[in-house]
């Protein structure tokens, strides 16, 4: 690509851009049923909640309610715990392959309804429907089979020891993965012996619950995974329930800190993914294409609600101009819109909260005096949630768009000069989820990663994930791993 324009102070992207890579609408045209009203999940049946509360959850890009979701209350939860508690041992005393059958079929029905699922999940919170269909749904999947493997190794994963499962896991998940998450968690706690109940966040419950129908039909015996339905009561009603052994937690460092403190002075296990502010640095010598290629993608990829979001870039002073220019370019041909059609490539805010919490960093960003750039030459929808991709150059240290998660599709940009000053400046933050090196210096990519305090390093690449290898982080982005050998010592007494 050839740089059309320099930065300008009005920074708004040329309409030949824009028409350069204009499509035509590709609508994904599966009908996903949805029914009017859902009930809890609890001991392998579907259950009205115990007090009649209800709430809506609605279509971001549209702001039309899809359906009704139970409002669990402190009653429901404890149904699920006691249902989850009286289905534990005789889980953990299934034979560990017959534990790893159920799990393979709960993949293979994940796949076989993929379509439905990343539709539903799509129209549930808001995301590009290529990206459920593409990262989502096939992960989840994986995370079934790659977990289901591990349940007749477990003495191998912890040679010497006998492992055995904690007990009832109460796990919440956030709207920003919702199908994902629930993978995530409930896969590595059956392949150990646990009994789970899982609280989906309370914008995207639709394929948590679509997944309970899946358990059904997999014949998962009764209480093995329950889902409650509800906010953030419901949350702390299940962190608080005394018949709980474990909390999995991922979501907001401040709710992460709020569970951390309902949790301490009991029992109970506690593992932590929270927020980030994750660096991603690029050296004069990377192949430039390519880094901005992946910087986009780690930033601006499902609407920047990923905890891992590369969301600060550290550009070598020699290259500044040309990256920025670049990503200039690369963003005035992101396609803003209809999350279900196939082109789009950033689709709707997952809330009106959230959308809000955005335009507040997008105003703060201004008024401290770092210069916005933004793709806006193509109209958006009337109704629903979104943002257009920007980025911030101009941006010092202190600036809050650069020490404040912003969980949106808004990246700070920061210069360095030295490999020192980038990993002190990178290192400069309260979390440490992340990170990404960009350089073709083999020797230079393994000091640097060793210097960073994140709990993911991607070398010369951003936001690649796999079952096999464990996530998790540093200091406030929580503590525990998830996935791959460690990530099963959370579910188990070692
Ligand atoms: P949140 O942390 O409030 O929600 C995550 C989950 O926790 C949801 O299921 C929610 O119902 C539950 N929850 C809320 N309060 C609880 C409590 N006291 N006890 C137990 N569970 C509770 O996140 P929210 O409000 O949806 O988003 C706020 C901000 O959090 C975002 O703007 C973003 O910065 C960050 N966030 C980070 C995520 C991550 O993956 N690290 C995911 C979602 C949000
Ligand atoms: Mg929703």
């Amino acid at each position: 690509m050839t740089p059309t324009a320099a930065p300008s102070a009005a920074h708004t992207v040329t309409p030949a851009l824009e028409s350069d890579w204009a499509y035509s609408p590709a609508p994904e045209t599966v009908k996903v049923a949805i029914a009017d009203r859902y009930s809890h999940f609890i001991n392998g049946k579907f259950v009205a909640p115990r007090k009649s509360g209800y709430f809506s959850t609605v279509n971001p890009a549209s702001e039309v309610p899809l359906a009704e979701i139970a409002q669990g209350e402190a009653a429901d939860v404890d149904a699920a715990v006691k249902a989850a508690a009286a289905a534990q041992p005789k889980w953990a005393s299934l034979k560990p392959s017959e534990r790893a059958k159920f799990m393979f079929r709960i993949a293979r029905r994940i796949q076989d309804r993929a379509r439905e699922l990343a539709v539903l999940e799509t129209m549930d919170g808001g995301k590009p429907i290529k990206e459920s269909r593409d990262v989502d749904v096939p992960l989840a999947a994986a995370h079934f089979f790659y977990h289901a493997g591990w349940a007749d190794k477990l003495g191998y994963a912890f040679p010497g020891r006998t492992p055995r499962p904690v007990g009832v896991c109460g796990q919440i998940i956030p709207w920003n993965f919702p199908l994902l998450m629930a993978a995530w968690k409930l896969a590595p706690a059956l392949a150990c012996g646990n009994t789970c109940v899982l609280k989906p966040a309370e914008t995207t419950p639709l394929t948590a619950l679509r997944l309970a129908e899946i358990l059904q039909e997999v014949e998962l015996p009764p209480g093995v995974v329950n889902i409650v339905t509800g906010d953030g009561r419901t949350g702390a009603a299940l962190v608080n329930h005394p018949g709980v052994h474990k909390i999995a937690f991922t979501g907001s460092t401040e709710v992460g800190k709020k569970i951390a403190g309902a949790v301490a002075g009991t029992d109970k296990r506690l593992t932590l993914e929270l927020g980030g502010k994750s660096p991603n640095i690029i050296f004069e010598d990377a192949s430039i294409d390519q880094a901005v290629e992946c910087i986009i993608s780690g930033i601006y990829f499902n609407q920047g609600h990923v905890c891992c979001a590369g969301s600060r870039l550290f550009v070598q002073e020699s290259i500044l101009d040309e990256v920025t220019t670049k990503l200039r370019m690369r963003l005035a041909s992101l396609r803003v819109g209809d999350p279900l059609d196939k082109n789009t490539d950033l689709g709707a805010i997952n809330s009106r909260p959230q959308l809000e919490k955005i335009e507040h960093y997008l105003r703060i960003g201004r008024e401290e005096g770092a210069t916005l750039h933004a793709a806006n030459a193509s109209p958006l929808p009337a109704k629903g949630y979104w943002c257009r991709p920007a980025f911030f150059t101009g941006v010092q240290p202190s600036h809050t768009v650069a020490r404040e998660e912003i969980f949106g599709p808004v990246l700070a940009v920061l210069s360095f000069r030295t490999p020192e000053e980038a990993i002190t400046r990178a290192n400069n933050t309260p979390y440490g989820l992340a990170a990404g090196v960009w350089t073709d210096k083999g020797s230079k990519i393994f000091d640097i990663a060793r210097q960073l305090k994140a709990g993911v390093v991607w070398l010369n690449t951003y936001n690649r994930f796999d079952p096999s290898s464990p996530f998790g982080g540093f200091k406030e982005s929580g503590f525990g791993r998830e996935g791959g050998r460690q990530g099963l010592k959370a579910y188990l007494c070692t």
